[in-house]
């Protein structure tokens, strides 16, 4: 398993370029499942995950061309699906696994998919995937750890009235997806309002599909007897750029976010502005960001969108540690999501966690440690965390933080970071 050693200290500056999201590029791939025509997609980050959902396509019989490095074309023409099924061994390297599902059921009317299990940061059932699915007409059960659903023979998905009880980012996807092909129309309330949701509408509807509501949490959508091929670039990663906002900041440096989308990142921006963190927007694609001198203590609550990601908390708080004062960081989307919390107290931090709260004290000098990453954000915030400490750090399960971002060392590194892989056999 690598690791990343990481000397601390070093100011950033430079100009970084933002990839394209990755929890876009993995709903818009299994969206080729819809269609037996080649869709393209551009923008697609290359990191562990695409990876996987490009072999799990090519399980199904897809056939799934990557573009030259450096970036990022895909390719994926699911002429035909010969085996509809989401094999553990993939499914449980990557809970989006998941995501094949409603095109499975909305293409074939058939599919067996691993049941994901939890993970690090909590329990992540699917029932609110299973529950819509079968108000849309299919049966389901789950067996030997797998859930298998079909619609009855000769039918196809039926369009229904689905009222998600929580706000679900990939349930959202697997319905719409499921819809786009289902007999009649789906009309989907509280639904998810991510960008990455309203991107997937987008290629949808590109290949042929007929949604209104994108963006908003309403879908409606009326089922199509087939879709065709789109070609189509996933917009920027919001949670990448938000890290690297953090990266400027912390090092007393200043970066330059060329190729992200500031629309998606109000929150994050507002929260940082709050801090004392300058930002300033230089064109419609592009951020300057740089510590505005003193750093002070604000709360922050995790939401869905627009409201601030959970998927920046960890990288959040390491801001936390180097602003004055307490700063109280309430998660409510996931029950177990302060791993990262424990190894910044190593690194010389000063945090204390009480259920879904933990209270950031600062600011308080880091110091290099040996920490392990135990998710792909927290991994991230070690990062963050090595960049201000004094000395090294050595971060170990660094394939969490490969799942997700794209050569994050070599990104680093180019704006004056030292951090290097210390490879270590096969990941
Ligand atoms: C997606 C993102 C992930 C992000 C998360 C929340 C992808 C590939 N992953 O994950 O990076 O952290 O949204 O923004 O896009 N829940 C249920 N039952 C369900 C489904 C979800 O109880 O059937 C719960 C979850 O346990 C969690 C909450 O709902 O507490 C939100 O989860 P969800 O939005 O589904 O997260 P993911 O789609 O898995």
């Amino acid at each position: 398993m690598d690791k990343f050693r990481i000397e601390g200290g070093r100011r950033l500056e430079g100009t970084l370029r933002i990839s394209g999201a990755k929890n876009a590029a993995l709903p818009a791939m299994a969206a080729a499942l819809l269609t037996s025509k080649p869709v393209c997609l551009r923008n697609i980050p290359r990191v562990r995950d695409i990876i996987t959902m490009g072999k799990l396509l090519a399980h199904m019989d897809a056939r799934v061309e990557l573009g030259a490095m450096p970036p990022t074309d895909i390719t994926i023409q699911a002429e035909k699906i010969s085996d509809a099924e989401a094999p553990y061994e993939l499914v449980r390297t990557m809970r989006a696994s998941i995501l094949t599902l409603g095109p499975l059921m909305g293409r074939l009317g058939y599919a067996r998919v691993s049941l994901p299990g939890g993970c690090a940061i909590g329990a992540r059932p699917i029932d609110l995937h299973l529950k819509a699915l079968e108000r849309m007409g299919a049966q389901i059960i789950t067996t030997h750890g797998y859930v298998e659903a079909r619609v009855p023979a000769d039918k196809r998905l039926r369009g229904g009235h689905i009222v998600f009880e929580k706000i679900t980012v990939t349930g959202t996807e697997n319905v719409l997806m499921a819809a786009t092909l289902a007999e009649g129309e789906t009309l989907i309330e509280n639904a998810a309002r991510e960008p990455e949701v309203a991107d997937l509408a987008d290629l949808l509807i590109k290949m042929g599909a007929q949604i209104e509501g994108a963006g908003t949490s309403t879908l409606r959508i009326r089922g199509v007897s087939s879709l065709h091929g789109a070609t189509h670039a996933v917009i920027p990663d919001r949670i990448e750029a938000g890290t690297f906002l953090v990266a400027a900041p912390i090092t007393g440096g200043e970066l330059v976010l060329e190729g992200c989308a500031p629309q998606h990142l109000t929150a994050v921006l507002w929260k940082l502005a709050e801090v004392g963190v300058e930002i300033r927007q230089e064109a419609a694609d592009r951020l300057r960001v740089r510590s505005g001198g003193k750093l002070a203590a604000a709360d922050v609550t995790t939401e869905e969108y627009p409201g601030f990601a959970t998927d920046m908390q960890a990288q959040y708080m390491v801001l936390a540690t180097q602003a004055t004062g307490a700063s109280v960081i309430t998660e409510t989307i996931f029950e177990n999501r302060f791993m990262h919390a424990s190894e910044m107290d190593r690194m010389g931090a000063n945090i204390s966690v009480e259920g879904r709260q933990a209270v950031v004290r600062g600011p308080t000098p880091l110091s290099g440690s040996e920490v392990i990453a135990s998710d792909l954000r927290a991994s991230a915030s070690l990062v963050l965390a090595g960049l201000v400490a004094n000395g090294s750090t050595l971060i170990d399960r660094v394939y969490h933080i490969d799942r997700g971002y794209e050569r994050i060392e070599e990104k680093l590194s180019a704006v004056g970071a030292l951090i290097e892989r210390v490879r270590q056999g096969r990941s």
